[in-house]
């Protein structure tokens, strides 16, 4: 039997007149019994039981999960309302649970005051035009248009205003068509701001800090069910996190991984040249180039990157204080910057994108106090999957969402 609470099962030890043809895999059972030693190498304790009742039988022709059967995880992904039974997503889940906790401690401990941004909104943070647009059947509901959030970092600045270092760790949404096996259309961020910084440093050393922190909670809170993914699913990954926790992540300026990446230009379909966007081979390129481990790309061109990122006013090759962290087999894990805390600059950027009557009140945060501030975002299911290697982001979310897939 197993309630859920870890990846090992209690062996119930039962006489043979207590057997009941109810008593199948899958049935939902309530015994009673003394709790003794086990004579079995495997196992410390068993449950000798008194009295066994069945209080939901499991019709085990037609449950799609057999027992003593490792289903693979495209397999189990079918039965979005069956899968958490099984062995990979209850650990899944319960390492899910424990780093959740883990990143709240790292805020918590650290003076970060907990923020619940909306996840309804009017804003466009990202500018990237992925939004899902909420309809109301009684029209004009709002009297705006409204979407679901891309991210908490524009309220999070608003608050940053106020706490100094806020945080915000929730759903956001993003309607990007993609079948990849790191894109949902809904996933967990979790986001942090801080005032009084003029250092793209200190918003890295945050990054790394939770990331070391977090996950260093993890592995040790949960060794057996962490075990099962390193063991079967990614046998290097133990020994490649290890060494991650003990090293300095590398930092690159996007301009040097243009370069390196130009020195191997054959290698790839869509030719690096300065000025356009690092796709997924050149992620995975550069993260191989510095070693495997994580790396931070700093300082990407201006005209890429979203209006509220601050200016290094450089050039030529314009480019804004940005940061993307980029990690071994997912890739971009995080993304943040310094923000904009000049009027006359950001006026400027608002007025050339049209934006200026929309974000009066983001101006205004540059009016009344204004501070130099900066935050990052870091997408859960990818940290997820990268430590524990697995290689679909549709198994490290309860119930993904993601084009064409709504089920449940
Ligand atoms: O790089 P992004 O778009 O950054 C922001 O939204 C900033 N406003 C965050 C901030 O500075 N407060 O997204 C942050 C991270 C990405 O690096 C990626 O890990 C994850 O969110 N992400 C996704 N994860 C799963 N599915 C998607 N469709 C994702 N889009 C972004
Ligand atoms: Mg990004």
């Amino acid at each position: 039997i197993n309630d859920g609470s870890s990846l090992e099962n209690l062996q119930v030890v039962a006489d043979p007149s207590l057997e009941n043809r109810d008593l199948t895999f899958g049935s939902a059972v309530e015994v009673q019994g003394k709790l003794v030693k086990s004579p079995h190498k495997m196992q410390n304790m068993e449950l000798k039981a008194e009295t066994i009742r069945v209080v939901g039988p499991c019709d085990i022709w037609s449950f799609p999960l057999k027992m003593k059967e490792r289903h693979p995880l495209e397999y189990v992904r079918q039965f979005p309302h069956l899968r958490c039974r099984n062995n990979t997503l209850g650990s899944l889940l319960r390492i899910r649970s424990e780093a959740t906790a883990a990143i709240h401690s790292f805020f918590q401990d650290n003076g970060y005051v907990h923020i619940h941004t909306p996840i309804i909104t009017s804003n466009d943070c990202e500018g990237a035009g992925d939004l899902f647009q909420i309809e109301v059947k009684k029209t004009h509901f709002f009297n705006v248009p409204a979407f679901l959030t891309v991210s908490g970092q524009l309220h999070l600045e608003v608050m940053s205003g106020a706490f100094t270092h806020v945080f915000t760790f929730g759903p956001t949404f993003r309607a990007e068509n993609s079948q990849s096996r790191r894109h949902l259309a809904e996933f967990y961020m979790v986001e942090a701001e801080l005032s009084f910084t003029e250092s793209l440093q200190d918003i890295m050393q945050v990054m790394e800090d939770l990331f070391k922190t977090a996950t260093s909670t993890v592995l040790s809170k949960c060794p057996r069910d962490v075990e099962l993914f390193h063991k079967y699913m990614a046998p290097a990954q133990k020994d490649r996190l290890e060494q991650m926790l003990k090293n300095k992540f590398v930092t690159i300026s996007y301009s040097e991984a243009v370069e390196i990446l130009k020195r191997a230009s054959q290698t790839f379909t869509f030719k690096p040249e300065w000025g356009c966007d690092l796709q997924t081979e050149h992620e995975k390129y550069l993260v191989k180039h510095c070693g495997e481990v994580p790396v931070f790309v700093i300082n990407y061109p201006y005209d890429l990157k979203p209006f509220y990122m601050r200016d290094n006013e450089d050039g030529p090759q314009h480019t804004v204080a940005a940061v993307d962290l980029l990690v071994p087999g997912v890739g971009e894990l995080c993304g943040g910057s310094l923000r904009e805390e000049r009027l006359p600059f950001l006026e400027s950027r608002l007025q050339r994108l049209g934006l200026t009557d929309a974000y009066q009140w983001y101006l205004d945060l540059r009016k009344f106090g204004s501070v130099p501030h900066g935050g990052f975002g870091m997408g859960f299911e990818r940290y997820l999957q990268y430590i524990l290697g697995v290689d679909n982001i549709k198994d490290v979310i309860p119930f993904p969402r993601f084009s064409h897939s709504c089920l449940l």
